[in-house]
Order: C-alpha cells, then structure tokens, then sequence
C-alpha cells in the first residue's frame, strides 16, 4: 500500500524531512507547547498514585514534559495473574477481532498523530521529521501486522495426507508475552512489538523504556479505545533491573519480545533459562557495529551523503546506524576532505526546528559516555571533524557530531550509540581482511556498500554478515513490509520485524489429524 512508504523527501544534505503543509504551524505549535503529560501503570484495578518520576526535555533540561508512575513488585505479580485468566479467550476468539483492533488503532494513531509526534519530540529529542516518520511506522506496523494474521492465522494451513485423513497445521497464541522496548524508537518499536503479540492471540504486558514512558502510555490507551480488553494489553513502567527482570523470571511467561542493547538480551536470556518452566520464545532485537564499506568506484560525493545520513540521522541514535565508514585509499583522503565539508554544513539544535538536522542524545548518561568515547578517540585516532555547538544548546544533552580516521576496527571496543562515525581507510588486496574485521566484531545488523562493479558488491554482500545490506544508499529507515529489519549474531535472534516470518515466532503451531 503507498502508504507503507510514509510522507516523506530528503533535505539537501539528505536528512529525511516531512513533506506535509502544515508543518510548520505543527513546528511552532511544538516549540510554543507548556503541555505536559502524565503516565501511570494500566492494570485492571489498579488505582494510579501521583506519578513522581519528572520527565524533561533533552534538547532543554530546564523544560518539564511530565510525569510517571513506576509499577512495583506487586503490581507484576497482578498484571502476571490478570493475563494469564485472559489470555485463552482473546487468544480463541480468533484473529479477525484482533486484527479490527490493531487497524481502528491504526487510524487512532493518526487522529493523534500532532500529539504523538509531540512527544517524541519533547520526550525523546527526535527531530521533527524523525518523529513523523515514527509515528508513519508505527501505524504501519499495526496496519502490516494485522493483514499478515489474516493471512497466516485466518484459516489453518491443509496439509497433504492418504485417503481418509485431514491434516491441518493452526497458528495460536502462546500465552502471556512481555514486550520490552528502547526508548530510540519510543513509539514505532513499541507499538510493533506489542501489535505482533496480541494479533497472535497473547496477552500483553508491555514495559516501556523508563526514558519513553509517556509516548508509550498513550499509544496504550489508543490500543485500548481501538477494543483490545485492558486485561489483555496491560502496561506496567517501571526499570529494567527491576519490572523488567522480575516479569522475564516468571515461569508465567510464555515469550519475551524484547528490543535494546546486547547486554540486556543476555540478560533476559538468562533469567529465562534460570526459570523452572516452559522454554519461553526470546525475540531479541539489539545493537550494531556498522559497516559502509566504499570502493574505489564508487561516487565520493555520493558515499559522504549517505555516510553523513547513516552516522548522524536521529544523532546516530539508531541501531542502524553507520560507525565505521571503510574507504578504497584511493579515494580515501578525498572522501575525507570532502565529509570535513560536509560535516560543516550540519546544523545542531532544538530538534522541533524544521532546519535541524542533529538534535540532542536521550540523557545526561548517554551523553557522558559518548564524550567519554570522543576523548579517547582524540587520544587513539585523527580528528576528521568535530562540529562546534551552537551557545543555544547549552541547557540540553547535546553531542557535536565527530568523525575520526581509526588505525583498526579493534579500537572500537562496544557499540557507540550517538554521532561518531570512523573512517578506516584499505588497500584493495585487504578487502577480505577488512571484511574478516567487521565479521569478528560479532554484530550484524546493517551494511552499506558503495561500488559500481557488481562483482565487488557481491563479493561484500555474500561476505559480511549483516540483517540488511543496503548498497549504493544510506543504511537506515528501514521500511515496514518493504525492508525486514532485524540482525544476525550478536545483533539479534530474528524474525526481522515488518517482515512476513515475524508472527510466527509469535504463535505456537498445532497440527490436527483427523481419521476422516
Ligand atoms: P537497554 O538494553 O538499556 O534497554 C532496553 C529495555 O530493556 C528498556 O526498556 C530497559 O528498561 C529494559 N531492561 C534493562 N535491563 C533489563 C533487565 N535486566 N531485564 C529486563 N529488561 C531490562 O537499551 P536502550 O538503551 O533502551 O536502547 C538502545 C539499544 O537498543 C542500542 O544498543 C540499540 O542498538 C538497540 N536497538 C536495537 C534495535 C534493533 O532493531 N536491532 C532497534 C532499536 C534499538
Ligand atoms: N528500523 C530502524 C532503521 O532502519 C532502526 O533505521
């Protein structure tokens, strides 16, 4: 459907940007707003107190956006015992209704759409074009999502058999899911996630990231008011060390859905492990450390604007996002030059200007370990270029973009979430050692690859491990249906989602043989 691809052109250095009338009376409306919000946990019967955990603005510390409520160990164990007495009859009355619901959802989400993209403006610091492209994928997820259970959950799957017997193969849901989302994709990851498991016939109980809690509260509401049951779909805030690890260490728990760093998928895994109970289904969706990968054929011009929007989009705060840019020597010293450039031309600041093009990191945290990175790096590496910060984004959690020319993949020790790329330049008779660095970092998410010779591309593609390869392009923005997103290794466990494989590790198969 036209609209899986979202309302959407690229600025002139390539950054994403709406392309609707009325943003800029939605741009002001934003900047002008002394709106605040409120988040409490949504369990059936359970009354909300004062939420007393502040949220402000990461582009403006000094602006409060609101307020949550954090669930307590109590609150797990209701929110656990309300699911599972819910979850068979969602789960058998069968996947038209549940599919109604995720698409009145879907154009509830729309109605909303100024006040959703509000928030992930206020509350997570996306730039005003990211946040409309947030809110674009998450309706398409659920409208993805529920045509897909059509399909494979509608009617069971007729398997051949002799004479006088039926096969059928049904897809239902397994029980209680927990959901655990990032805050990087604070409404579109959270809604996905959600939207596949109770298509598929599960209860819910969804645990949004402590940093994106308000965004994630009212798409739940939405959930809500589109018909699926509060005893159903139950949203519990609160920590990860806390909510999040006392719901994924519950024998209850029939599967996780789970998106966020490496770390914490190891963690789960092991808290499901430890469980005397049923092996629970883990979908675990994680970190990166990205390659673009551009030979001497390739268009320089060409590699440093999709390098620039694969490094510096969201304030590279995606997991898709490119950190190491390797460049032919042939072209390398032009390509550098030509990035430093480019890199001037980077405009810093209040992510709900229409102009900005890199708005802040989440928190104070993020932003400490990304200084922490580029202080070694000026240590270990050769500055390329460092943008300077404008005076206006003093009061908020803002890093300038850097770019470093490493001497080896090995200094990049961990995933660097925010706006650092590294350049290492290759001989073309090491593409293969090259290849076999990126490899032995273990992750495998994204891939870019710049080259006119086919051969070579090939040659790349078939070699690096990677979810998603994308060639003579910027690397992020995956869209639903169109490009499964999801990785391999230490990058996630798959299915990708918004592809046409991801309910089923939802679901759990029955095959029916009846002696006809
Ligand atoms: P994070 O792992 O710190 O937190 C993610 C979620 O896990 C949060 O809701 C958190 O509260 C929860 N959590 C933390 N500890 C937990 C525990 N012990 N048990 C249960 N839940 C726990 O990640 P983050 O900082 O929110 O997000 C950034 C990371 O997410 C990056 O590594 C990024 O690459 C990754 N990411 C991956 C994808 C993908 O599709 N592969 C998409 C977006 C983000
Ligand atoms: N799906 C997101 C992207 O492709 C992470 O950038």
């Amino acid at each position: 459907p036209a609209d899986l691809y979202g309302a959407s052109r690229r600025n002139s250095r390539g950054f994403n940007m709406a392309n609707d009338a009325d943003l800029h009376a939605l741009a002001a409306q934003i900047s002008a707003a002394d709106r605040t919000w409120t988040a409490t946990p949504l369990v059936p019967g359970f009354t909300a107190g004062s939420p007393d955990r502040g949220v402000t603005n990461p582009a403006d510390r000094r602006q409060r956006v609101g307020a949550w409520q954090a669930a307590d160990a109590a609150l797990v164990q209701r929110a656990l015992d309300t699911a599972v007495k819910a979850q068979p009859a969602w789960d058998r009355g069968g996947v038209e209704p549940r599919a109604q619901a995720l698409l009145k959802a879907a154009d509830l989400l729309e109605e909303r759409r100024p006040e959703l993209i509000a928030l992930c403006v206020r509350e997570a610091g996306k730039s005003l074009a990211a946040a409309i492209a947030e809110v674009r994928e998450a309706v398409d997820f659920l409208r993805y999502y529920a045509q897909q259970a059509r399909g494979q959950f509608g009617t069971p799957l007729t398997l051949p058999g002799p004479t006088g017997e039926s096969n059928q193969l049904h897809l239902h849901g397994r029980g209680v899911f927990v959901c655990i989302s990032p805050w990087n994709f604070p409404l579109a990851i959270y809604v996905g996630q959600v939207a596949a498991a109770l298509v598929a016939g599960n209860a819910v109980i969804a645990k949004p990231a402590e940093q994106t809690t308000l965004v994630a509260h009212l798409a739940t509401t939405l959930l809500h008011h589109a018909g699926v049951p509060a005893e159903v779909l139950q949203f519990l805030p609160g920590d990860g060390g806390t909510v999040g690890a006392a719901l994924t260490s519950d024998a209850r728990v029939a599967g996780v859905a789970f998106t966020g760093s490496t770390e914490t998928a190891w963690a789960i895994n092991r808290a499901l492990a430890a469980r005397n109970a049923p092996i629970a289904a883990l979908v675990a969706e994680t970190g990166g450390q990205n390659a673009m990968i551009a030979d001497s054929s390739s268009l320089p011009e060409q590699v440093v604007k999709d390098a620039l929007v694969s490094a510096f989009d969201s304030a590279g705060q995606r997991c898709s996002a490119a950190r190491v840019l390797l460049v032919q020597d042939d072209i390398a010293d032009k390509v550098m030059t030509m990035l430093a450039g480019a890199m001037a031309e980077l405009v810093v600041g209040d992510p709900a200007n229409l102009s900005t093009d890199v708005g802040p990191v989440i928190d104070e945290d993020a932003r400490r370990t990304l200084q922490a990175h580029i202080e070694r790096m000026h240590r270990e590496a050769r500055l390329i270029h460092a943008v300077t910060l404008p005076e206006s984004v003093s009061h908020g959690c803002f890093v300038a973009p850097h770019a470093f020319e490493i001497p080896a993949l090995s200094v990049l020790e961990r995933e660097v979430f925010g706006p650092v790329l590294h350049v290492l330049r290759y001989r073309s008779r090491d593409l293969d050692a090259v290849i076999d660095q990126v490899n032995a970092t273990g992750y495998g998410l994204t891939l870019g690859v710049h080259s006119r010779i086919d051969d070579t591309v090939e040659h790349i593609v078939s070699r690096v491990r990677a979810g998603n390869c994308y060639v003579n392009r910027n690397q992020v923005g995956a869209v639903v249906g169109v490009q499964p997103f999801g990785g391999e290794g230490l990058s996630g466990t798959g299915p990708k989602a918004g592809g046409p494989h991801y309910l089923a590790r939802f679901a759990s198969e029955r095959t029916v043989t009846i002696n006809t």
